[in-house]
């Protein structure tokens, strides 16, 4: 009689088994890829943002204009805006303020601990990538960029 368990040496179940390990080690490299290139602690990608920045040159890393200016505006204006008073400002403190690069500035260190804590905007904090682009750009020295 023909032994069905030396026929294909993988029984159903065994090379299931092996997907799952296969499609989980897939996993785990993706998580430390994505790890590795989004700033864990404030590591700069040194060829995507050099420290310091010279003025232009052929630097990518974020600038206010370019990369800062609409997530605040799209996420923090509408309650920290000069030009919101009283309840339009949603209990946002009157002195905290982003419309411009120097109010940005001026409260970054706040807004980023707020930032990273996931806690501003207070409903579900920013998405994962613009925290990350807030801690790019402080690692950068918080550069203006061109108008
Ligand atoms: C829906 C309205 C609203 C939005 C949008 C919002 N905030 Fe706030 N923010 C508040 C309120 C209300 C407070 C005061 C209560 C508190 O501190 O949680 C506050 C307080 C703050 C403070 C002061 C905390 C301190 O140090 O005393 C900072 C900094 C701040 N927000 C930053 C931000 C930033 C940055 C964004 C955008 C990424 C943002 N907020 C978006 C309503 C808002």
């Amino acid at each position: 009689m023909p032994s069905a368990s030396m026929a294909g040496g993988h029984t159903p179940p065994h090379s299931y088994e092996e997907k799952m390990i296969r499609l989980s080690s897939i996993g785990v490299c993706f998580i430390l890829i994505v790890a590795a290139t989004s700033g864990c602690g404030d590591k700069i990608d040194p060829l995507s943002a050099p420290p310091g920045g010279g003025n232009g040159g052929g630097d990518d890393g974020p600038t206010y204009v370019q990369d800062i200016r609409s997530i605040l505006d799209q996420n923090c204006l509408p309650c920290h805006s000069t030009s919101k008073a009283g309840s339009q400002r949603n209990g946002a403190p009157p002195t905290i303020n982003f419309d411009t690069y120097e109010l940005a500035v001026a409260n970054i260190e706040r807004a980023n601990a707020r930032i990273q804590a996931g806690t501003m905007p207070p409903t579900s904090g920013l998405e994962p990538e613009n925290r990350t682009t807030v801690l790019d750009w402080l690692a950068a020295g918080i550069p203006r960029g061109e108008p």
